[in-house]
């Protein structure tokens, strides 16, 4: 099993906070980060902090990563999730731009799925089901009928390994996770890293990589929900898509596996559009994802690192853009059906923030005209995406 790698006076500082934590039964982040692992300057990776413990006694670590413009953002083991992305405003105000929550209980219950890396499948498989080789594999059925984010302990929940860096392209942390074989359903032994390297650049790039012992089906997205401004909703956020198609849903969004043009409907983002402008429109596919809830088909090719989207927030001035590797995108507007508690005595709204997914498409094992999801052992599965924050005047 891989380690963090801490120096002796951490892990010591690491084991005496886990016993007392867990004597005291504490399972909460709501105290300031009180471990200093490796992370200042010239030394090999960013600072650890023990956040909590879970009942089953396992710690939960968070990591700060920081670069040379003073950007911040933080990670956590459980979930191998992002739980702030602190980015300069127009005037140099630093201030968070994903939604997050205050303690560890929080994190752990996370039904909106906020900052985690969702797998082994983002998104659904319909009907919990698929068949690969002849096989028909059956998998937890977590949103109605259908299989949702890998299902009822998926990625999202278990603490993954954690390895701190320092790279030539930043400072970085690399999560593992060895999801054994029939996990949630799924067939074969499944080994997944996942690295978050914080650039000068202010860009987060996120590379996965998975190999697996029998063939399987994997689909790797990261989970983060975004508001540039760092509060109130997102619909004046204006929003553009490199994509000339989507894939329309069912009742139950699956996809019904037309890729149907944009041109002419809510769902075309192709030059920057607020996301509130037809977020209520009398379009039959708003109305079944109660906004944006979608899979959008990128343009260029699957496989070559390329920008696909571009955010502006204007009373901020902040933007983001996102380069992938993958074919699809799920834009999803944050169509929470009651308020979240957030930090701080905060409630996020219907709204508060979006998820830029980038994936292979949902429900591709039982759709066999999109871009295939299945990965055979001797195969490498990778996968970039490069979430890129700057401001504009
Ligand atoms: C899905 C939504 C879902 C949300 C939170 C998104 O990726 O597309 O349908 O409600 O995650 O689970």
């Amino acid at each position: 099993m891989r380690r963090a790698k801490l120096s002796r006076r951490t892990i010591g500082l690491i084991v005496a906070l886990a016993v007392a934590c867990t004597a005291a039964a504490c399972s909460r982040s709501d105290e300031p980060p009180v471990v200093t692992g490796a992370g200042t300057a010239g030394d090999a990776g960013p600072a650890a902090a023990v956040i909590g413990t879970l009942p089953d006694g396992t710690t939960v670590e968070r990591f700060t990563l920081r670069n040379a413009t003073g950007m911040e953002v933080t990670l956590a083991t459980l979930g191998a999730a992002i739980h702030s992305i602190r980015t300069p405003d127009r005037s140099g105000a630093l201030g968070d731009v994903v939604l997050g929550f205050e303690t560890l209980d929080q994190w752990v219950a996370n039904p909106p799925y906020f900052g985690v890396i969702v797998g082994r499948y983002a998104n659904r498989i319909a009907g919990g089901r698929f068949t690969l080789d002849g096989t028909t594999y059956t998998l937890a059925t977590n949103d109605g009928p259908n299989h949702l984010h890998g299902g009822t302990r998926g990625f999202d929940k278990v603490v993954w390994q954690a390895e701190p860096l320092s790279t030539a392209g930043g400072q970085a942390v690399r999560f593992s996770y060895v999801s054994p074989d029939g996990e949630e359903g799924y067939p074969g032994t499944l080994t997944v890293n996942v690295t978050y390297t914080l650039t000068d650049d202010n860009e987060l790039r996120l590379d996965y990589e998975a190999a697996t012992d029998a063939p399987t089906v994997v689909n790797l997205s990261n989970h983060a929900y975004f508001n540039l401004a760092g509060d109130g909703t997102v619909l004046d956020h204006e929003l553009q898509i490199d994509a000339d198609r989507y894939t329309p849903v069912d009742a139950t969004l699956i996809p019904t596996g037309e890729l149907a043009p944009v041109e002419g409907t809510p769902f075309d983002f192709r030059s920057p559009t607020p996301i509130g402008a037809r977020i209520d429109a009398d379009h039959e596919q708003i109305a079944i994802g109660g906004g944006y809830d979608h899979n959008f088909v990128l343009n260029g090719t699957s496989g070559d690192l390329r920008t696909v989207v571009r955010v502006y927030e204007p009373t901020s001035g902040r933007t983001l853009e996102v380069d992938t590797t993958e074919p699809g995108l799920q834009f999803y507007s944050g169509n929470f059906g009651s308020p979240i508690e957030g930090p701080g005595g905060r409630t996020y709204p219907r709204h508060a923030g979006f998820c830029l997914e980038t994936q292979h498409f949902p429900d591709s094992p039982n759709q066999p005209s999109f871009p295939s999801t299945v990965l055979r052992p001797g195969e490498t599965f990778t996968s970039t995406t490069v979430f890129r924050f700057g401001v504009r005047p």
